[in-house]
């Protein structure tokens, strides 16, 4: 214990080493494409935000949790305002997780056809339905409206559309179906919660996303992206960039050797380390076998190992998060966690205790490097937590996903490690839920991007 202790403690100064780490990373990933030393820093050219003063029905489509969500707006005649607004979502079947058989965009394009034609815009002679796709992965784009796809992460795996244009392979499913739909604009889930926040928040500046995965976009100067393609004129000074910030690694990131089995054990070993020690398809998997290395050493359940320990990705995330949360005396939930995960029928007060203990230290290790990410991305853009010669502003940062919406503790310890880190200045960060950020914003871009492109063919 005394070990995890000090391995998953991440204190003030490595904290900063990670933070700082981060900064220089992401000015590597600004200045150059394909570099092994910085994050992939993707411009998503989105360089004009919606205004509220859209209008119309729109469609988008969010892919890259473990549900597919699809959801249909209506803008209305006000300024900003939804005049209806509808979401569903389906489980990602397990076939659509391995890439290599094709099946996933068909798949998308099969339920997003039903749900269009529940709302009766599937109609002979009506208009394509206009959709927002947003697609969470690394992205490469060069305009808003098309990408290749750069790695597969969280549970998918394979090589199905790498390197190849998500957005005309997206479109070439629904005509195989005989249906044709606008897509004018592709965009990561932190860009899109970014927006449906800064929609109703003009402070809005990040939006992470803390979930089965984890990531940040936010408002970046065009003039400080160096690889934009030369001559590229912006409509506006800034762009929002996705920084695949999952992906930040150093030696400074506080891994022990259950993250190296984590990482081998993954779809994408080698990559994402700072996501897997943050987000929530791993914390449950890193504190199972931090628990069975205890076991394994005959410090928790004597001279027995619990069969069900063995298992890989037996303790779920939400798991870990009743367990922490267990506040009654006699740790009742972490009993009944044991049973559901581990199948362990009879546990002592103290082996519960030792269980939460890790779950704990592993919550609190990713809260803290969340907070160091994003001191990072405030430091780098004079938002603040820079010190005392850089004044704060006040910053909003939208944050969707599991993690942040139904795991109380993480939260808890990522606001009290963000104090830590960034002083007063944390005062004017807030950090606020954006629910289905990720599908609304992609509707309101979506909105922005095909007036866009009336108004340009109109010439206005
Ligand atoms: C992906 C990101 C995504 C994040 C949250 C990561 O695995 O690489 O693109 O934003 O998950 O969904």
């Amino acid at each position: 214990m005394e070990e995890y202790r000090k391995g998953l403690a991440v204190p003030l100064e490595q904290a900063l080493q990670v933070r700082d780490g981060m900064i220089t990373q992401m000015e590597i990933g600004l200045r150059e494409t394909g570099s092994k030393q910085g994050l992939l820093m993707l411009p998503s050219y989105i360089d004009i935000l919606p205004t509220g003063a859209e209008r119309g029905d729109f469609f988008a489509i969010d892919l890259g949790g473990t549900n597919l969500r699809v959801a249909y707006v209506k803008l209305g005649s006000e300024k900003g305002s939804t005049e209806s607004s509808s979401i569903r979502e389906w489980l990602i079947p397990e076939e659509c997780y391995d890439t290599d058989n094709g099946r996933l965009l068909d798949w998308v394009a099969e339920r997003t056809i039903e749900f269009a034609q529940e709302h009766g815009r599937l109609k002979r002679d009506s208009p394509p339905p206009i959709i927002g796709f947003c697609f969470s992965f690394a992205v490469d784009q060069t305009a808003m409206d098309n990408g290749k796809l750069l790695l597969w992460t969280k549970s998918f795996r394979g090589r199905g559309l790498i390197k190849r244009n998500v957005v005309a392979a997206l479109k070439a499913s629904f005509e195989r179906k005989g249906v044709e739909v606008e897509i004018p604009v592709i965009l990561n889930d932190t860009v899109s919660t970014l927006i449906a926040r800064r929609y109703s928040e003009p402070d809005t500046a990040l939006g992470i996303i803390l979930g089965t995965g984890t990531n940040c976009a936010y408002l970046e100067r065009i003039d400080r992206i160096p690889k934009l393609p030369s001559g590229y004129r912006g409509r506006s000074s800034e762009m929002i960039i996705n920084s695949e910030w999952g992906d930040f690694k150093g030696a400074c990131l506080p891994a022990l050797p259950e993250d190296l089995w984590v990482d081998c054990s993954s779809v994408n070993p080698g990559h994402g380390l700072f996501e897997k020690m943050i987000s929530g398809l791993y914390m449950g998997e890193v504190s199972r076998r931090l628990v069975l290395r205890l076991a394994e050493h005959g410090l928790l359940f004597g001279s027995e190992v619990p069969p069900g320990l063995t298992v890989h990705d037996s303790l779920a995330s939400p798991l870990v998060a009743a367990i922490v949360g267990d506040g009654s005396p006699n740790l009742a939930l972490t009993a009944s966690s044991l049973a559901s995960a581990f199948g362990i029928t009879k546990s002592s007060l103290d082996q519960r205790r030792k269980v939460k203990e890790v779950c704990l230290l592993v919550t609190r290790r990713g809260a803290r490097l969340c907070a160091a990410g994003i001191a990072a991305v405030l430091k780098h853009t004079g938002r603040g937590c820079g010190g005392a010669d850089q004044p704060a502003k006040r910053t909003v940062i939208a944050v969707d996903g599991s993690v942040f919406k139904k795991f109380a503790k993480f939260r808890e310890l990522l606001r009290a490690a963000l104090e830590e880190f960034c002083g007063a200045d944390a005062a004017q960060v807030e950090l606020k839920l954006q629910e289905d950020g990720s599908v609304f914003g992609g509707a309101y871009i979506a909105a922005a991007a095909s007036s866009w492109t009336s108004r340009a063919s109109s010439g206005s």
